[in-house]
């Protein structure tokens, strides 16, 4: 790919645009702005701009344009496929001063919203007027929602409430020639043309940049149950999950642990609270939730009920809110508890809920042929395992040269089970040499001319979801 690298020239007209306090060209800046929590790669801007207004954004784009500078779109950088990274250097473009909530609109439960706010932020502004914003990404106290659009981030809740798609009505986009579009309407129904809205999410910062979002809200439930269940079997753990939703009932998280997740997080927590018994060999957190406390008892009843056909242990109900906050941490911090314990990849693999048992069979055997452990974890009630392989004892050359075909087996076996290789942390820069496995070359074709109406010069992004 040929980019231009920045002269005096570009940065002072970018110091123009911007204002000279909202400009890092420092080596530390630049370097802190240069990785996400992909792995440990580090890929730093030439220069990192702070812009403030659509307009800024549209001018900078002009400029990137022109002179055939690449630039990298950056939320809170707390992606996990490598999104944010600056791999051909170029301008950052970190949109965290875009941190406002512009309206919470109660008559029609919709929230305008700039996407440098904290998704947990703007759950509790929403929270606070008695209303819903459902997705909930385990980083959602420092990530925000312009990544959450760029990677169509999911969650526990997901499973019932659906992923950030699903919230999505209409948005603001500056696209990489620095013209400003809307993508839709701010209406919960739209069959008028094709559908901007949905291709902009999950994007990847790589067809334009996000500078306004309007989402859609719920009535927040009132009520919630939280249950953890024991297994000693990690298939029978998979295997109870689409059994729970045969049964009438769709939980609002169905969360799976593999052993080794739940304990290296209640080791990196130090979390005295909850016991682990020597026999279990992975839990499910399973929480239900509504506005009638009789009906959620009954939906735990029938829950319970299942569970015991799969040979499940003694369930703990969680019986406070400080209880529930206590489960939720600790599967919340599963990912940095990996991460603190060993050089790891993370796949993010999906398939039909009913294939998880499968799945996870499959990844254990490939582990067993290429040498490496892993530790899984996910939202399984959506049949998404992220599947932490971990370096362990192996040597540094075969985890550079053979894990990748172990890796490439596995997205195969995902792919073959019906599913696909990301189900919520997206393509970025990690996962784009296994595309093939999930496409066509007609179908990426399709891709490629989709990003070239968009981005004839290829600045926006680049070196992201493909090549
Ligand atoms: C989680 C993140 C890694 O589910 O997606 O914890
Ligand atoms: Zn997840």
């Amino acid at each position: 790919m040929k980019f231009n690298k920045l002269t005096n020239k570009h940065i002072d007209k970018l110091i123009s645009i911007v204002g000279i306090k909202y400009v890092h060209q420092s080596k530390q800046k630049r370097v802190e702005y240069g990785s996400d929590e992909t792995e440990d790669f580090s890929f730093p801007p030439e220069i990192v701009l702070l812009p403030k207004t659509k307009e800024e954004v549209s001018e900078i784009m002009k400029l990137a344009y022109e002179f055939n500078l690449p630039v990298t779109p950056m939320g809170a950088r707390t992606g996990l496929s490598g999104g944010a990274l600056s791999i051909y250097g170029g301008i950052g473009l970190s949109m965290e001063r875009f941190n406002k909530i512009i309206k919470i609109d109660e008559d029609n439960l919709q929230v305008i919203v700039q996407p440098g706010v904290i998704t947990e932020v703007l759950q509790n502004e929403c929270k606070a007027k008695g209303l819903y914003y459902a997705p909930d990404p385990a980083s959602r106290g420092t990530c925000f929602i312009g990544g959450n659009l760029a990677e169509n981030s999911g969650g526990p809740r997901a499973v019932k409430y659906g992923v950030t798609k699903d919230f999505v009505l209409n948005l603001e986009v500056v696209l990489p020639n620095g013209d400003v579009i809307e993508t839709g309407a701010n209406t919960l129904k739209n069959s008028t043309g094709y559908n901007l809205t949905q291709l902009m999410v999950g994007s990847e910062g790589t067809l334009g940049i996000i500078t306004k979002a309007v989402l859609k809200l719920l009535p927040y439930p009132k009520q919630n149950l939280l249950m953890l269940v024991p297994f000693k079997s990690a298939t029978k753990a998979c295997e109870a999950v689409s059994a729970i939703f045969k049964a009438g009932i769709t939980p609002s998280a169905l969360e799976f642990m593999e052993r080794d997740a739940i304990v290296w997080t209640i080791d990196f927590l130090n979390e005295k609270s909850i016991k682990i018994e020597d026999d279990v060999a992975a839990q499910l957190l399973i929480e239900v939730d509504g506005n009638n406390a009789e009906v959620l008892f009954k939906d735990c009843e029938i829950i319970a009920e299942v569970v015991d056909k799969f040979e499940a242990g003694e369930i703990l109900f969680a019986e406070s809110e400080a209880q529930k906050d206590a489960l939720w941490f600790i599967r919340r911090r599963v990912g940095e508890a990996v991460k603190s314990n060993s050089i790891y990849k993370e796949e993010d693999t999906v398939v039909p809920r009913f294939e998880l048992a499968n799945l996870l069979k499959g990844v254990k055997k490939i582990g067993e042929k290429y040498g490496f452990t892993s530790v899984c974890y996910g939202h399984a009630g959506d049949g998404n395992l992220h599947i932490n392989i971990i370096k362990g004892k192996l040597s540094d050359a075969a985890w550079k040269n053979e894990l990748p075909k172990g890796i490439r087996e596995i997205f195969e076996l995902t792919v073959a089970l019906g599913g696909t290789l990301s189900g919520e942390h997206g393509i970025g820069y990690v996962q784009k040499n296994y595309m093939d496995i999930a496409f066509s070359n007609v179908e990426l074709d399709l891709m490629k001319a989709i990003k070239k109406a968009f981005d004839s010069k290829g600045i926006l992004n680049p070196g992201k979801i493909f090549e």
